[in-house]
């Protein structure tokens, strides 16, 4: 299977630009399941939620969640990426849209809010989700859940192959990068980060998103990366199927030695 992960600059602000520079890295790349940054159609920093709401979109009505689900069908291949989402309530939510090739989706809500978020997002509410697709089975958390080990853990537990991870990093690469290493490495999992490049700029403050996407196979293996500033595609080759097994060897499974009771 082809995993891949498209890096950018999204500009602030500008969801037309952004669909139109991602429709233009895709055009020239084969995948069966791509993994879009964080907040990819909008830009990330925003403190005033009356400045994101029309930004955001109700899932599959809004441009940039329809041309995910157009994409997948075109394909034939889960896109999964994070946008500014509302609901009816006019709540607003930090999520990752997966869509599928038969026009399905779902929406993973972010679990840990980081930094400014909590001034205009809530916390998430879907919990960790697992969607199967062609007998592969795709969980999603979106960046910084990747400080909390139990977002890989539960997502593993609940079935899944391969961990998409839409993000907008702002820590550096040699902290998130073997870290993701690590989490793919305990949890027997494939794991595809979509980081951001670029710099945006808020009432005085800069955030740097760190770029350098990687793509790790089970054994913890750096597949795919490529540089901070890349505006690219990586992809990598890697079967989901193998990670079912958890074992390690004749004496140990690394799911079936957990001891929850001692962990309490
Ligand atoms: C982050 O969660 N966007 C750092």
């Amino acid at each position: 299977m082809l995993l891949a992960a498209l890096q950018f600059c999204p500009v602030r602000g500008d969801i037309a630009a952004n669909i139109a520079a991602m429709q233009s890295l895709v055009a020239g790349q084969s995948f069966d399941l791509l993994v879009i940054p964080e907040l990819a159609s909008t830009g990330y920093f925003y403190t005033d939620p009356q400045e994101l709401l029309p930004l955001c979109e109700f899932p599959a009505e809004g441009a940039f969640t329809q041309w995910m689900l157009q994409l997948a069908a075109q394909r034939n291949a889960p896109v999964i990426g994070g946008f500014a989402e509302r609901d009816r309530a006019g709540r607003l939510f930090n999520s990752a849209f997966i869509a599928l090739p038969n026009g399905e989706w779902s929406v993973y809500r972010k679990t840990h809010l980081f930094y400014k978020e909590k001034l205009i997002f809530q916390p998430g509410d879907s919990g960790f989700l697992v969607t199967e697709w062609n007998g592969v089975r795709i969980g999603t958390m979106i960046c910084y859940d990747w400080r909390f080990p139990e977002s890989a853990r539960t997502l593993a537990l609940r079935g899944a192959d391969v961990i998409a991870h839409p993000s907008n990093l702002v820590a550096a690469k040699n902290l998130w990068g073997p870290t993701m290493c690590t989490r793919s490495f305990e949890n027997k999992v494939i794991s595809v980060t979509a980081n951001r490049a670029g710099i945006e700029t808020l009432q005085g403050e800069t955030l740097t998103f760190t770029g350098e996407s990687q793509i790790v196979g089970m054994n913890g293996a750096v597949l795919a990366d490529c540089g901070p500033d890349a505006a690219t595609i990586i992809a990598a080759e890697a079967d989901p199927l193998a990670t079912r097994s958890k074992r390690i060897n004749s004496f140990n499974d690394l799911f079936a030695d957990r001891r929850p009771q001692a962990y309490q």
